[in-house]
């Protein structure tokens, strides 16, 4: 299939659901082959049969991004199925709001290991096949207006996403010299599964009456006059992963239909 990125291999986590399913797709229609990776494994087989069915290409890994022996798994399975791995797409996220005084260590524990360390995990790994390669590459990871303000019922996720801002400048000084460049793009209110669960425990809380009222309230003041939809990143993942992104390098790309003004 010819496109944007015909004949890129590329490696997505978090691939079986919302953004990164959307994103994955929109890659196999420009023409990259890809590895799709989720917790979920037979979330992502149905996203695999989707691509397929459209002729494009994909395979699954399934695992868990804090599990380094399932992340080497998958980047060895874009090698048996490719020859190698030219781009990370580090998708794969959690979130369980808590009070701020509530928040517990276990919560905060649990969502760093996934947003956080998930990432970092993810990014050696791939960026090691790609120096053994010698062939540079592209380490794209996902962060948020959670990562750019802190949010009070939030405050493990913030951490987190605020972590993923210190990996991508941390992975671009320390893999430039290798041809690897670290990008994020950072969503504001994406309606996906993620925001229909999130809706639910924030009504949980104590904090809204009724379904929707979350999502709605935290999409009220977004300049482009709506919330997101998963589709909506697409334009942005398809640049960071083309050459089109090539001289440009530690950045962080608010796709967040103007929430958060930097
Ligand atoms: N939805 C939003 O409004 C929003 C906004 C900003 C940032 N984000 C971030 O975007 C990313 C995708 O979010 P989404 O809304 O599409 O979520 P989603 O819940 O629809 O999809 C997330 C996927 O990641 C997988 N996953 C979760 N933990 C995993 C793990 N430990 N190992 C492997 N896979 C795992 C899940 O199985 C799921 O398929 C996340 O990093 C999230 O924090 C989302």
């Amino acid at each position: 299939m010819s496109g944007r990125v015909s004949g890129t291999r590329i490696l997505v986590t978090g691939a079986g659901s919302g953004m990164g399913r959307s994103i994955a797709r929109a890659l196999a229609a420009e023409g990259a082959r890809l590895t799709l990776f989720d917790l979920n494994g037979e979330a992502a087989e149905v996203v695999r049969d989707e691509i397929v069915s459209q002729g494009g290409e994909a395979v699954v890994s399934a695992g868990n991004v804090t599990v380094r022996a399932d992340v080497a798994a998958a980047v060895a399975a874009s090698v048996d199925a490719y020859g190698g791995l030219d781009v990370l797409f580090a998708i794969a996220g959690m979130i369980k709001p808590m009070h701020f005084l509530e928040t517990t260590e276990e919560n905060w524990r649990l969502t760093l290991d996934v947003n956080g360390l998930g990432t970092l995990i993810c990014q050696q790994e791939a960026a090691k096949q790609m120096i053994a390669q010698g062939t540079g590459g592209k380490l794209i990871l996902t962060s948020s207006i959670a990562g750019r303000q802190g949010y009070p019922n939030f405050a493990s996720y913030c951490a987190s996403k605020f972590a993923v801002t210190a990996l991508t400048q941390a992975g671009a000084r320390a893999l430039a010299e290798h041809k690897i460049t670290v990008n994020a793009f950072a969503p504001g209110v994406v309606d996906t599964p993620l925001w229909q669960k999130l809706d639910l425990d924030i009504m949980e809380l104590g904090d809204t009456e009724k379904p929707g009222q979350a999502f709605a309230e935290f999409s009220g003041d977004i300049l482009a006059g709506r919330a997101g939809r998963a589709e909506d990143v697409n334009g942005t993942a398809l640049y960071l992963a083309s050459s089109d992104s090539d001289y440009m390098t530690g950045q962080i790309v608010m796709i967040d239909g103007g929430m958060v003004l930097v």
